[in-house]
């Protein structure tokens, strides 16, 4: 039997995801060591792998087939647009994509204005101002702290991730329309999916049974 390798993006989504994994007896000792440095852990009798890595890398890992299954958010698929499976809504780390900004800015939006959008999330802002909403805006790329953009004036709203909505309300800026809901989700390699049908599709299954017995 060889080993089926997973790809989870680090940090919370990691940790939720393998306790889901748990539930349907896949684990992994080593990994839950916090002072480790290794990057690869192995569960030998299962003949699993898994590896952490940065969300973003997890469905190319996954498209390329260095990973069979990754565990990543739904922004991350969609942004990514690689050619992956997603198989499965693992109901954990739920949030929304949404347009936020200044109450002021809510009038921009109805217009067809062209307006500046940041964003760390360029082909989803991309998709729902072209595609959906047929408005030519200018997106501008970010990395991070995205809220900062309209308090200082580098664009009129953002498109970015609200969990709790507290960073938002913190900062003077609230949700002016939701893009799509988000949550981590199960994605498999295509190839994989064909080879390794039986296994893949087993613990789709067991997955499956415990997310209903936990009423997601
Ligand atoms: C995310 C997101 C928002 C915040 C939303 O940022 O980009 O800033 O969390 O959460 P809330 O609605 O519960 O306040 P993250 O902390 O991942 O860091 P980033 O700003 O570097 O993207």
């Amino acid at each position: 039997m060889r080993y089926l390798t997973f790809a989870l993006g680090k940090g919370r989504l990691a940790k939720q995801a393998l306790a889901t994994f748990e539930k349907i007896g896949i684990t992994c000792q080593e990994m839950k060591d916090k002072d480790t440095r290794k990057l690869i852990f192995v569960n030998e009798e299962l003949k699993l792998k898994f590896f952490l890595a940065k969300g973003p890398d997890v469905p190319t890992y996954v498209e390329y087939g260095a990973a069979d299954i990754g565990v990543v958010g739904k922004d991350t698929i969609l942004e990514e647009a690689r050619n992956i499976y997603e198989v499965l809504d693992l109901g954990f780390g739920k949030c929304r994509m949404c347009v936020c900004g200044p109450k002021e800015a809510q009038e921009l939006l109805q217009h067809h204005e062209l307006i500046r959008v940041a964003t760390k999330y360029p082909r989803i802002a991309k998709d729902y101002f072209y595609n959906k909403k047929h408005q030519t805006v200018e997106i501008i790329k970010l990395n991070g702290s995205i809220e900062l953009a309209p308090i200082v004036g580098l664009s009129e709203v953002i498109v970015d991730i609200v969990e709790t909505g507290s960073t938002l309300r913190e900062n003077g800026l609230g949700v002016l329309e939701e893009v799509c809901p988000l949550s981590a989700r199960m994605v498999v390699n295509q190839v994989s999916m064909k080879m390794e049908h039986e296994r893949i599709t087993k613990i789709i299954q067991d997955l499956k049974e415990v997310l209903a017995e936990g009423g997601q």
